[in-house]
């Protein structure tokens, strides 16, 4: 599928739920969110419909996120239903990964290629004022767990946030040298409203990783690559990925677009368009007519986002409820 400005779009992201055990300070407000009731969540079917219909139509790759998407329940039996789908190549999920522990083998097996585990510090009193209520040896055990179940590759999302200090960067440069983890520092997005100051800079952690890894980081490529541009250390069995979406942006690059666990389809993160589709679903909507829907929220994808720009409009959703 194309969209308005000729971007090849085959790669959907899924939120299976706005619900999550973590409260993460740039995806939440404090308070928590107003949650959607399980009834206006797409069922199971529904998304395995869509993503039938869609993978027909060039959409190859399929994410599922959240909220997080280990807390609702029959998460094996949807990966298995997916990845069942003869045109789906690549199956990943972005998880919190405290779940993992105990579901990492059983997803694996149901055909989970690959997961991508956030972990922004790993320092566990630094972890819990960032996550709210999360335990990072949970998440550190879900780490391991994945990397045995042979979910390929591992990737370690580190949003750079103020949590983030240089001892952490230091447990990060040890990692890749001993795992196959790749680590990818985000730049922090000013989303829906939230509290939480941003960290070092990409410059910075880049300092960081070369004086503790004793070298320079050399250009590398990744499966699945996406926006993030690669490093590696010598000798490293894992690598580095820089994601810039606010200094430098990839949008020219864009090749996704996402679905709501309430059933809308959002043609763009940083975008408050939202296009309904399972209202058209439980109304009767046939194959032909969700590919239409899908056509027309790709129409509307815009050539980039202007989060810098200080009279955008502000976001109507948290992360928690599009799902990173
Ligand atoms: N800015 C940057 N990255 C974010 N994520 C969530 N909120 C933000 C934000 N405001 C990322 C986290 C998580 C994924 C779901 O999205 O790294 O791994
Ligand atoms: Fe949950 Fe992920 Fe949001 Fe943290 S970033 S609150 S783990 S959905």
């Amino acid at each position: 599928m194309l969209d308005a400005y000729g971007r090849t779009i085959d790669y959907l992201r899924i939120s299976i739920t706005d619900r999550c055990n973590f409260r993460c300070a740039y995806c939440m407000p404090p308070e928590g969110i107003h949650l959607v009731n399980m009834a206006d969540l797409l069922t199971f079917e529904e998304i395995v419909r869509i993503v039938r219909v869609l993978s027909m139509h060039g959409v190859n790759k399929i994410r599922l996120t959240g909220g997080e998407p280990l807390v609702r329940r029959g998460m094996i039996d949807l990966v298995r239903s997916i990845g069942s789908l003869e045109k789906v190549e690549d199956l990943a999920m972005t998880t919190n990964g405290s779940l993992l522990a105990v579901m990492a083998k059983d997803l694996k097996a149901a055909g989970l290629d690959r997961v991508n585990i956030s972990v922004d510090t790993v320092d566990a009193v630094r972890f819990g004022q960032i996550t709210g209520a999360g335990k990072l040896a949970d998440v550190l055990n879900g780490v391991k767990a994945a990397l045995a179940a042979g979910l390929a590759p591992v990737k370690l999302n580190v949003v750079l946030t103020e949590v983030l200090h240089q001892a952490d960067v230091q447990y990060f440069v040890e990692q890749v040298y001993k795992y196959p983890v790749d680590v990818r520092f985000i730049e922090y997005m000013p989303i829906g409203d939230c509290q939480i100051q941003p960290g070092a800079s990409i410059w910075t952690v880049k300092q960081w990783i070369e004086s503790y890894g004793k070298g320079k980081l050399q250009p590398a490529v990744c499966k699945g690559g996406g926006p993030a541009k690669y490093f590696r250390l010598k000798q490293s069995l894992g690598s580095f990925g820089f994601i810039t979406p606010v200094s430098e942006h990839f949008c020219q690059a864009c090749n996704r677009i996402r679905l709501t666990a309430d059933g809308k389809i959002k043609p763009c993160l940083l975008a408050n368009t939202e296009i309904d589709i399972k209202t058209a679903m439980r109304a009767g909507a046939n194959d032909f007519d969700i590919l239409n829907l899908f056509e027309s929220a790709l129409r509307q994808k815009s050539p980039h986002h202007n989060l810098q720009q200080p009279d955008r409009e502000a976001g109507v959703r948290y992360m928690t409820q599009i799902g990173g």
